[in-house]
């Protein structure tokens, strides 16, 4: 199977949904975020408070290309890995790309600890909202470059990964 590469603002529900989608297929699941912490043996917080966010974004490039060299995983990518088109290439090789999204309500709801995305909590400014609106508005057409796009908002996790398993079919990624 080609990969499942899950992209997608903070909060829409990547890890959740990549974790259910790949036991339902029965693959491997790699979260692109934990993978990164666990490689360096530090939270991303402190990765960017030590090295800083181009260390940070280093570290994603390299993995993006060792897992783009394999096959039958489904992959939860951090919300900022589409900034560099090569990994997008990569991911675009080696697998289907599905974006969740999310308004940016839910994305607020979902993200409201802080201290765990230094990309929000350093746009903050004392006005989240405001922060999350332009960071997406920034980010919309590297999102766009998806195979497929699911609205997460009103959607249990169960609900994206029904969806998606039809899209796979639809694309044949799937037998029906
Ligand atoms: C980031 C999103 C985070 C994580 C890092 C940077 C971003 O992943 O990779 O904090 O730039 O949007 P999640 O989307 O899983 O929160």
């Amino acid at each position: 199977m080609k990969n499942v590469i899950l992209i997608g603002f903070m909060g829409t529900g990547k890890t959740s949904t990549g974790k259910m989608l790949a036991s339902k297929l029965g693959c491997a699941f790699i979260d692109m975020d934990q993978k990164i912490e666990e490689e360096a043996g530090r939270r991303i917080p402190e990765i960017f408070a030590q090295q800083g966010e181009e260390h940070f974004r280093q570290l994603e490039r390299e993995l993006v290309e060792r897992l783009s060299a394999r096959r039958n995983a489904v992959i939860s990518t951090g919300g900022g890995t589409v900034k560099n088109p090569a990994n997008v290439a990569a991911f675009k090789k080696s697998g289907i790309i599905i974006c969740l999204s999310a308004s940016v309500d839910a994305v607020l709801e979902r993200t409201k600890r802080h201290g765990t995305r230094p990309v929000l909590d350093q746009a903050d400014q004392g006005d989240r909202r405001k922060a999350v609106e332009s960071l997406m508005e920034e980010r919309k057409t590297l999102y766009q470059q998806a195979d497929f796009t699911i609205d997460t908002s009103d959607l249990s996790p169960l609900q994206v990964v029904e969806n998606i398993v039809r899209y796979l079919k639809t694309r044949g990624v799937l037998h029906a």
